[in-house]
């Protein structure tokens, strides 16, 4: 082997090695990326519903509900908040096409904690 080729080798090599790396990175990095739905909330939806879901003034301007009321709580199953979340509902923007379905989950999820425990 000239040393021309050599390099050559060398340089396969290398880039097929950092190729494999930065592959396996990628997806170990978005495996480790976890969900923090406290900020998600806090960054997306805090401006209208406060970041304890009780409401802003402008969040009640819009009718945003008191998320965190027991009894509003009460009245909506699991799938409607995931439902209104991802799609909408009047005032309230949609969020599918922003949020990851897992993000939205888990803020749903989050939804649900604001209350204290008393619903069915
Ligand atoms: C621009 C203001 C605004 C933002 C930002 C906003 N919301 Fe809302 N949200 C509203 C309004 C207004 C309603 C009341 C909708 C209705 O029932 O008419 C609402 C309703 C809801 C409901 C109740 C839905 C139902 O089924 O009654 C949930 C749950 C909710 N929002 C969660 C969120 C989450 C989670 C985010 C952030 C990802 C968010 N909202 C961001 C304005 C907002």
């Amino acid at each position: 082997m000239d040393d021309g080729k050599r390099v050559a080798a060398y340089s396969m090599f290398f880039l097929a090695f950092f190729g494999l790396y930065s592959g396996f990175s990628t997806v170990f990095g978005q495996e480790g990326e976890e969900i923090n739905p406290k900020k998600l909330f806090e960054y997306h939806c805090a401006t209208c519903h406060g970041e304890d879901g009780k409401g802003t003034k402008r969040g009640r301007e819009l009718k945003a509900p008191n998320l965190a009321d027991p009894d509003w709580q009460g009245k909506r199953k699991d799938e409607e908040v995931l439902n209104s979340i991802m799609n909408g509902k009047n005032k309230m923007p949609r969020w599918s096409d922003k949020l990851k379905p897992e993000e939205i989950q888990a803020l749903a999820r989050y939804v649900r904690k604001l209350a204290p425990k008393k619903r069915p």
